[in-house]
């Protein structure tokens, strides 16, 4: 059969990747695909750079136009990142009739309706596994191998980048600067690493679980989000105290009034398994009503990893060539007519555990002024510690760990605490997560 001939946009860390892993694993690759592949073009920003992989074969050039343009070509992968240039160039090959393969969750979460849309209607595919925790086929599991189930909830560490971070702080003891700096050295972190700190990669990525997972609208702009940034090291050591692990995770969850889609640092027992995923590694829960809880482990970012995903998707793409385009899975999981409407619920209704420090004057009364604020919005208590802060002498941390409570309740919980006098400073705040493991 004709070769299938692919175009790459980018050949930076993933692309790379992509055309070392083609390379060692050909002969298996195309026993499975059926067909042999090509990659015949490739556009990058600098053509005269160095390349981690071998680049005979191909032409490489700086305009990215031509791919897309190039007739022969019959499957783009779009290896570059952002949503500006490469949406532009999503587009266009969708309506050039190519098959669209992307590692990037920014281009999904954010147009990804669009996108979807424009595949539909072009009868092309648009594949996007590697565009969520890496290496993990999560998408393919919650898409096809999850079909039959109800999903109740997904909750995962889907940022490389800020687990690697927290891992290092806490068993290298390195700054949280350095471990940032060595994600970025190992090709983990994205070209503006303010998306992996702050939680925004994680909300792209979340984005999309919770259409895939629930049939709604991709909606990143309702992911309430926060990042890693500002965890201070004195809540890790308490957390742990208490037997907990702090871990940036992302929730996706449906409740009778909608769809809860949060990332946060949260607060996992030690047992869970979820604490023992470590370094750049991803892990994915999904529970679904007939199967129960599965779980997916693996690399979320790296070459190898990535690169995985994109060429899997790229043998799926060769397979379905000359598939019926209504017998096709669809992009969002849902037919493109059974999306759902069911709403994204606001921070206030989110459901969970709360831990809460403050830091406060060391004099009598304090326990209790702050545990009948609580009881008094009907919030309950798992756990309390008071402990000296390690800097000052005055002061103590009160530290209490909630029962489930509604997130309107804590933050009215929070605000009246704050109001003490003998409140210092802002409250510190990070939900709780108890999963059935
Ligand atoms: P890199 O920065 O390593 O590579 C980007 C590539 O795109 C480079 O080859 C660069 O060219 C090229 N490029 C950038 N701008 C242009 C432009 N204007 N015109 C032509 N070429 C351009 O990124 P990654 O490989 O790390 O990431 C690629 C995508 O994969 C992103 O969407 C990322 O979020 C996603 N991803 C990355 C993972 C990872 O572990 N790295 C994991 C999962 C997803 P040049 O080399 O000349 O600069
Ligand atoms: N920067 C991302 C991460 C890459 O660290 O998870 C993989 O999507």
């Amino acid at each position: 059969m004709k070769p299938v001939n692919v175009g790459l946009l980018g050949l930076g860390t993933v692309g790379a990747g992509v055309v070392n892993l083609l390379t060692e694993n050909r002969d298996e690759i195309v026993r499975r695909a059926g067909r042999d592949i090509h990659i015949t073009r490739a556009a990058v920003r600098n053509p005269d750079k160095a390349r981690e992989c071998a680049v005979d074969g191909m032409q490489i050039g700086s305009d990215c136009q031509v791919i897309v343009d190039d007739p022969e070509i019959d499957v783009v992968l779009e290896l570059i990142g952002g949503d500006g240039l490469a949406f532009d160039l999503t587009m266009a090959a969708i309506e050039r009739g190519k098959h669209v393969i992307t590692a990037n969750k920014h281009l999904i979460a954010l147009h990804g309706n669009a996108i979807f849309a424009a595949a539909e209607r072009n009868n092309v595919v648009v594949s996007f596994e590697a565009a969520v925790a890496g290496g993990i086929p999560i998408i393919k599991a919650m898409r096809e191998s999850l079909a039959a189930n109800r999903i109740e909830w997904v909750a995962g560490i889907i940022n490389g980048t800020g687990n690697f971070i927290l891992t290092q702080m806490r068993f290298e003891g390195v700054s949280f600067e350095y471990a940032l700096a060595d994600a970025q050295r190992r090709g983990f972190a994205e070209a503006d690493p303010t998306f992996d700190i702050e939680g925004i990669d994680a909300a792209h990525k979340l984005a999309i679980i919770g259409s895939i997972a629930f049939g709604i609208p991709l909606s990143f702009e309702r992911v309430y989000t926060e990042g890693i940034r500002y965890l201070a090291s004195a809540d890790i050591a308490y957390a742990a105290r208490l037997g907990y692990r702090i871990k940036p995770l992302g929730i996706a969850k449906r409740t009778p009034e909608g769809v809860e889609l949060r990332v946060h640092p949260t607060l996992v027992p030690e047992k869970a398994l979820l604490a023992s995923v470590e370094g750049e590694k991803n892990a994915v829960m999904v529970y679904g009503d007939a199967v129960g809880p599965t779980v997916y482990y693996g690399a979320g970012a790296g070459a190898g990893p990535t690169a995985s995903a994109v060429v899997a998707d790229l043998t799926d793409t060769i397979r379905v060539l000359s598939t019926d385009p209504s017998g096709r899975v669809p992009h969002l999981a849902f037919q493109p007519d059974q999306i759902s409407d069911a709403p994204v619920l606001d921070r206030a209704d989110f459901e969970c555990g709360h831990y809460l420090r403050v830091q406060v004057a060391d004099q009598t009364g304090v326990m209790a002024a702050m545990t009948r604020v609580l009881a008094d919005l009907e919030i309950g208590i798992d756990a309390i510690l008071q402990e000296d802060p390690p800097t000052t002498e005055d002061d103590a941390h009160v530290i209490v760990v909630t029962k489930s409570a509604r997130e309107g309740r804590v933050l009215e919980a929070i605000a009246r605490i704050e109001a003490f006098d003998f409140a210092r400073k802002s409250l510190v705040h990070i939900r709780v997560a108890h999963f059935e493991d």
